[in-house]
């Protein structure tokens, strides 16, 4: 096994853990043969996916606006929607907003390594600004096809800003429509990175079907979702501590109450038992959560 010193000088944390658990896996050494499993480490360690902030810094130039949709008080509360005033400080948002975001994009880099495949089709459902997106398309064979949706002409217009910036191999199209409308064909990855959650209940069983029936065998399904819990006191607890971190983020109780309200019957979490029930009957082989953030959660599911 081989230490890398350059590692400490990695500042994000969550890149910090990957790379360091990167170390002990059985990494070659120049004259060690390559296993399918050292090769795929020593790719990754090479690549090392970069962390969202570094995304931004290369990719997303924009300074990241601050969230201030909810600081002033409101009389009436809208339901939440991704417009424009959203899309413009989306980035900053979910950063603050989903504990381990940056984490979560990484593992997409990680599934992507290994489960696309040359000449597939790889999607990215609710692509937004096209964080997942990017991370997506730098960690497939360059001659894969990427597929970005999302059905917020805001969020579209500056993902395709975004995405110009952006000189990895593969192809990529970003399209504005409805993901219950997408055609999926000869998908190796697809990866619904916080989408399903705002996605009717009633309709999720037909997206996920619709996601296997367009995937080749061995490809996986990155699902990742604020979840409920059938336990009262952990549900509390959970939400409780998703609270705090949001204060740590510098949201105001005002904005984190506001917001909520918002949100209320927009973005309908499911229960880790619902979300396996029916990936399962959905046509997915395995479904294995693969990191937990509090009332978060990344599912990976194997066609
Ligand atoms: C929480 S964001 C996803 C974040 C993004 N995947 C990322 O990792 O940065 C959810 C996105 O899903 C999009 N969305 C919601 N319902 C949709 C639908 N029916 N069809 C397409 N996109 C949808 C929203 O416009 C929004 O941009």
């Amino acid at each position: 096994m081989i230490k890398d010193p350059s590692v400490s000088l990695i500042a994000s944390s969550s890149h910090r853990i990957l790379c360091n658990l990167s170390l002990y896996y059985p990494y070659p050494t120049p004259n060690q043969a390559l296993t399918p499993t050292n090769r795929f480490y020593r790719d990754y360690h090479v690549k090392c996916a970069p962390p969202s902030p570094q995304l931004h810094k290369e990719v997303l130039k924009e300074e990241m606006k601050k969230d201030d949709v909810y600081v002033k008080p409101f009389d009436r509360i809208d339901a939440f929607a991704f417009d424009e005033q959203v899309a413009d400080v989306f980035e900053n948002m979910i950063t603050r907003s989903v504990p381990g975001y940056g984490h979560f994009l990484e593992l997409i880099g990680l599934v992507a390594e290994r489960f696309s495949q040359p000449g597939s089709r790889c999607y990215d459902l609710g692509c937004s600004l096209g964080a997942s997106t990017l991370m997506l398309r730098r960690h497939v064979p360059a001659n894969c096809h990427v597929v970005g949706v999302d059905n917020s002409a805001a969020m579209v217009e500056r993902c395709r800003a975004n995405i110009q910036r952006d000189h990895s191999g593969a192809t990529i199209e970003i399209r504005e429509e409805d993901l219950k409308d997408t055609p999926i064909t000869n998908a190796s990855v697809v990866v619904l990175n916080f989408t399903l959650q705002f996605i009717a209940p009633d309709d999720r069983p037909r997206v996920l079907k619709n996601i296997a029936a367009g995937m080749i065998p061995g490809g996986a399904l990155v699902l990742a979702e604020k979840i409920a819990f059938e336990d009262e006191r952990e549900a509390t607890f959970m939400t409780d501590l998703h609270h705090d971190f949001k204060r740590y983020q510098g949201y105001s109780d005002l904005e984190i109450a506001q917001k909520r309200a918002a949100l209320e019957n927009v973005l309908v979490p499911d229960s880790l038992a619902t979300h396996r029930a029916r990936l399962l009957s959905a046509g997915f082989e395995t479904v294995y959560e693969m990191s937990r953030s509090l009332n978060f959660t990344s599912l990976i599911c194997v066609r």
